[in-house]
């Protein structure tokens, strides 16, 4: 598989993308899953597979797409113009389709370990201090109020229903962005995803001081 040829296609396809899911957020995903694959034993094929699902796996999110089906088949064809098998496509569709925080709230999908990497991966970027500038970010983009002086702040689970509807930005880390670290798949993202969640504890704090 060349890597190299999905990145280009990536790049050029996010170029204009401003909800958080930009390029920048791919990089930044492809070096947290060089991380946490540092020191675990994993064949070069499940590399490859893990390394170009991280490039892709935000292609055909309804965050990101307007069209998935067409984007998927967009997708498709790139991914075996740059090598991938059949089977390597599958396992890729498999997995950027069933990572999401959304997908998991209908019901928790079983992962193989590339797709466990590619998640906390993910999800890594959610969290900490980038996570704080892209949920704000986000929130911007869809017109979100900053925070509700009404809303519990309680860590739950949100129905999938209430998850899409929009909340407010400080909403959004009780709905999701608190309830991560508990959700960590390999030992090396569970132990970043506790500095990081530490930090955005120490944030909302100062936060509501200065409400
Ligand atoms: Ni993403």
């Amino acid at each position: 598989m060349y890597l190299d040829k999905i990145e280009k296609f990536v790049k050029e396809k996010l170029s204009n993308e401003k909800s958080g899911h930009d390029y920048k957020h791919i990089q930044r995903v492809v070096n947290n899953a060089h991380r946490i694959m540092e020191g675990m034993q994993l064949r070069d094929s499940e590399k490859y597979i893990i390394l170009a699902s991280c490039l892709v796996h935000d292609i055909i999110d309804y965050k990101v797409s307007n069209n998935i089906e067409a984007d998927k088949q967009e997708l498709i064809s790139i991914l075996s113009e740059a090598g991938a098998s059949d089977r390597d496509i599958d396992q890729i569709l498999y997995i950027i389709e069933n990572i999401s925080y959304s997908k998991n709230l209908e019901d928790e999908k079983r992962m193989e370990i590339t797709g466990q990497i590619v998640q906390d991966a993910d999800r890594l970027d959610a969290i900490g201090a980038i996570g704080i500038a892209r949920t704000f970010y986000y929130g911007g983009s869809r017109g979100s109020d900053l925070y509700d002086e009404n809303s519990k702040r309680e860590i739950h689970a949100p129905s999938l229903e209430s998850y899409k509807e929009d909340s407010s930005v400080i909403d959004h880390f009780y709905q999701k962005l608190l309830r991560l670290k508990d959700y960590m798949n390999t030992e090396k993202a569970r132990e970043i995803a506790e500095e990081r969640h530490a930090f955005m504890l120490s944030f909302l704090e100062n936060f509501f001081e200065e409400i």
